[in-house]
């Protein structure tokens, strides 16, 4: 349906939106139409600039045919296959070919729903694990603050954002610590590794001491946090995580939920940082976002003492959901390996990276801006405080979603991540209105 002949719902009020300020939302409605490319329509007609790939899972681009006829072609032929105790050839063609780009020997792939049941799985995987070995004391998790790691009780309670946690704080998994974050207050304006903050990582060895290493499962980092605004490790972080990991036998798990699949310049950002972790959790860009699909993809001895530990013919870990790693998701996610291939788009984003974050950094001299710091493809922008905390960054999206760029916002930041097929001229037109949307949202304050 074109937008022009588009008609708003009789009524907005039964579908109780996620993530949404309902009130606001079903006062002045924003409806998208259609999408293509790197654009979107919405229901005024209006088009407009995709800035953050969707939710960060489109990054190929809107309405990509080879996508669409994969999908189609696998549900003529199987749409559903059940996937405890069968399975079908596309599942496993399709682990073949995301464990040769996982570093490593993360070569094992379980297939989940989402990035959260993705996370969730990774915690059952390493208390799995460490049973097996006959280590069944180490119970608790190490998150860090500023995390999202998504929303069910396993994502929630490893991950560090108080809004997300206060309600819900009665089921909240038991023996989660969380280290510091890693944005200091020196941190500014930085485009790449800040070279400060290493010592951030140091809240684990201390974690280890006051708790006991030889308690703790797993350590949970996204490698770039992406949805509290693109905070990049500082340099040696990452390492010193790792380090400490290893001399505690302490399992590290990297979020990649964002950061996989080529939006930092290389396919995960363990490539691109240098460090390996024991379990990579990744989804969104895995189908271009059209069709859920998480996955987690572990090393190959963790698979093995998980194995071993098990009867010959018994289920040996007994997770798993009604749509890991179904046919329409795997038929997606199979033609976005080709497209990764053929258009070689990690290479592609490696030399799309120092344009963006040049365009991103030529904003710094908004007056109402605090901070932007990016890495690969993404960049975060923090608005100055504007009476309490949130407003800014959801009146700033607004002015800019009129502007002609749509974005998520987090609290009072702005997070800008293009699509991987963008060009130069993509880029231009993001900067572009975020700089008409950003000053007319500054001029609304002054009047
Ligand atoms: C790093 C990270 N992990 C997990 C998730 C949760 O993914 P989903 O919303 O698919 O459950 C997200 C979502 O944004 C994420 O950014």
């Amino acid at each position: 349906m074109s937008s022009e002949n588009f008609k708003i719902p009789n009524s907005l009020n039964e579908h109780w939106m996620p993530f949404t300020s309902n009130k606001d939302f079903k006062a002045n409605p924003r409806l998208i139409t259609e999408a293509k490319g790197v654009y979107i329509k919405n229901h005024k007609g209006k088009t407009m600039i995709d800035g953050s790939s969707g939710l960060f899972c489109n990054p190929l681009g809107h309405g990509r045919k080879e996508i669409i006829e994969a999908i189609t072609k696998q549900l003529e032929t199987l749409d559903y296959c059940q996937p405890f105790q069968q399975g079908y050839g596309g599942s496993f063609e399709l682990a073949t070919k995301i464990s040769r780009h996982t570093p490593g020997d993360l070569n094992r792939i379980f297939y989940t729903i989402c990035g959260s049941t993705a996370v969730e799985t990774a915690i059952k995987i390493a208390i799995a694990y460490h049973r097996a070995k006959g280590d069944s004391k180490r119970f608790r998790f190490v998150g860090r603050e500023r995390a999202y790691h998504g929303m069910n009780i396993g994502a929630t309670s490893v991950g560090g954002m108080i809004n997300n946690v206060k309600t819900f704080s009665s089921v909240m998994m038991p023996g989660v610590l969380h280290m510091r974050h890693t944005h200091l207050p020196e941190h500014k304006f930085i485009s790449g590794q800040p070279e400060t903050g290493a010592e951030m990582a140091e809240d684990l060895e201390r974690i280890c001491q006051n708790f006991g290493g030889e308690n703790i499962a797993a350590c949970i980092v996204e490698p770039v946090a992406g949805s509290t605004g693109c905070l990049v490790p500082p340099k040696g972080y990452l390492k010193r995580l790792r380090e400490i990991c290893d001399n505690h036998g302490i399992l590290l798990i990297f979020d990649e939920v964002i950061t996989g699949w080529g939006r930092m310049g290389s396919a995960f950002a363990s490539q691109e940082f240098d460090v390996t972790p024991d379990m990579i959790t990744m989804a969104k860009a895995t189908t271009n976002g059209i069709v859920p699909m998480g996955v987690v993809a572990c090393k190959e001895e963790m698979y093995d003492t998980v194995m071993d530990a098990s009867p010959t013919g018994a289920v040996e870990l007994f997770h798993g959901y009604t749509y890991s790693g179904i046919p329409i998701s795997v038929a997606a996610a199979l033609a976005v390996q080709d497209i990764f291939e053929k258009e070689d788009i990690f290479n592609r984003v490696k030399g799309m990276v120092s344009y963006f974050q040049k365009g991103l950094m030529s904003l710094q001299d908004i007056d109402v801006i605090d901070n932007i710091r990016g890495y690969g493809l993404m960049g975060g922008i923090d608005m100055k405080l504007n009476t309490k905390p949130g407003k800014a960054g959801f009146e700033c999206f607004k002015a800019c979603y009129e502007a002609g760029v749509n974005f998520k916002a987090t609290g009072d930041c702005l997070i800008i991540a293009p699509m991987f097929i963008s060009e130069e001229k993509h880029i231009d037109e993001i900067i572009d209105k975020l700089r008409t949307g950003i000053t007319n949202y500054s001029k609304n304050l002054k009047n």
